[in-house]
Order: C-alpha cells, then sequence, then structure tokens
C-alpha cells in the first residue's frame, strides 16, 4: 500500500440514486483487483505543505478499471462532488476475492448495503463466462440496477430474505459474496447464514464469503480497530478482508 494523489476526472449520473467518478490515479493502482478498496481523503491544493495524516478517510470500494491509470467509484448521488477535486489516496487496501478455480455459477448478496462492494468482478467474471445472479436484500431492494450488465440476473428478495427458487439457487451458485452495510454487519451476514442453512443441508466451507465495510481508521493494521473473531483466530478487515468465510466467522 501507498499513498499517492489523484482527482475527480469526470462524474456521471447513472441513476436516479447514484453517479459515478471517474477518478484519474497513480499507476500503481491499476493493478488493484476486485474486493480491494482506497482510503481516500479530500485534499486541497496546498496539501502537500499540511501535515499527512493516514486517518479519517473513506472507504471506497472501485467498481471499474477503466484504464492503467483510471477509476471508477459509485457514489449516492446525494454526495456533492466536483471535477478537478484533489484526492489522497492510500491503497491497494485489503485482499482481493479468492474465486473458485473452476468457478461456473456465483450468487452475490447485497444486504441493506449497495452491491458497489461486488460490482468490480462483474466484468472479468462475465469474460471468463461465469453466470452471476444478484439478490438485493433490505434497503438494498431500493438499488436501481439499470445501469448493470444485461447478464447478470437480478432478484428482490422478500422481507424475510427469501425469494422464489431460492434452494435452486443456492444449489447451482457455487459461491456466495454477500456485501452488508457497517452498522449490525455480523448480525446481518449472522442472518444470511441462518437462511441459507434452512435451505441447504450443509454450508460447506469456502462457499459463502462475507464482504465487510466497516470504515477503517488507519488501514494498514496499525489500530486493530477493525479486528474480527474468526473460529480460532483474529483477523483484521483491513489486512485480510474484506472477504471473509462464513463458516468461520463468529456471527451473531
Ligand atoms: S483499520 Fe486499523 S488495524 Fe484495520
Amino acid at each position: 500500500m501507498k499513498e499517492s494523489q489523484g482527482y475527480i476526472e469526470r462524474i456521471t449520473r447513472v441513476n436516479r440514486d447514484y453517479q459515478r467518478l471517474d477518478l484519474a490515479v497513480d499507476k500503481s493502482l491499476s493493478s488493484l483487483r476486485a474486493g480491494q478498496a482506497l482510503l481516500v481523503r479530500r485534499i486541497d491544493k496546498d496539501y502537500e505543505a499540511e501535515r499527512w495524516v493516514p486517518y479519517l478517510r473513506e472507504l471506497w470500494f472501485p467498481v471499474e478499471i477503466l484504464a492503467s491509470n483510471m477509476l471508477v467509484i459509485e457514489q449516492p448521488a446525494r454526495s456533492h462532488f466536483t471535477p478537478g477535486q484533489l484526492l489522497s489516496i492510500m491503497g491497494p487496501v485489503g485482499q482481493p476475492f479468492r474465486f473458485r478455480q473452476k468457478l461456473r455459477n456465483i450468487l452475490l448478496i447485497a444486504y441493506n448495503s449497495t452491491p458497489a462492494a461486488l460490482l468490480m468482478m462483474l466484468a472479468p467474471l462475465l469474460e471468463r463466462q461465469v453466470s452471476i445472479t444478484m439478490v438485493l436484500m433490505g434497503s438494498a431492494r431500493e438499488y436501481e440496477t439499470s445501469h448493470l450488465p444485461g447478464e447478470i440476473e437480478i432478484i428482490q428478495a422478500d422481507d424475510d430474505l427469501s425469494w422464489s427458487d431460492m434452494v435452486m439457487t443456492l444449489g447451482w451458485a457455487d459461491q456466495v459474496f454477500a456485501a452488508v452495510g457497517p452498522g449490525d454487519e455480523l448480525e446481518h451476514l449472522g442472518d444470511i447464514m441462518r437462511v441459507m442453512r434452512e435451505r441447504r443441508n450443509d454450508v460447506p466451507a469456502n462457499y459463502a464469503f462475507g464482504v465487510l465495510q466497516r470504515q477503517l481508521p488507519c488501514g494498514v493494521g496499525a489500530c486493530h480497530a477493525c479486528m474480527l473473531n474468526l473460529r480460532g483466530a483474529r483477523k483484521l478487515q483491513c489486512v485480510d478482508g474484506p472477504a471473509f468465510d462464513l463458516t468461520t466467522l463468529r456471527l451473531n
């Protein structure tokens, strides 16, 4: 991870609620892979003269890499950004998602969170001919999906987090990645695990992963604010995450 500077080159409204920011960034960030994030702070022109601080940064998951020095970020339309805004960027943060080598079908779940943390995997997986289903749960059902690739099947879950053909979808998926909003994330991942266990005889290891999006005070493993309890170990979201096997996480 290193600190570099970038700026917002273009802003495009993708639907009523979301906008996409094209960021001109250091070339070193073009090697970023799905699952890895950035810690970003808006800065002024005289930033170099200020005392450097790693803290109070926002966690941004890119949704696309456009070119060797251009990343795309999705943000709520209500957040105010202007083209030309300078950014101090620390990254990459975290580990890439680990997909099975023979991945054919993948199930993505967004629960009380936008699916932004999961979107960067879409293009490379579609290129590998992987079939993708995305289930929106809770407040994520308000997420407008018309700007996503048409090959992706979108399902709106019911209030009890189920959907029709759920048993079939869970059997069909080789892997599941579930993004939950910060706050009650362990409780929400526990809900997802419960409904999966009710419909599958067993949920094996390396099948379902929770993707955590807690804000990271330092992002480099120094403060331990992002520590998680796993069975037999403690891990840090910023260093070991953001994806954790749901069979090893201690869920609420
Ligand atoms: S954010 Fe400080 S250790 Fe993870």
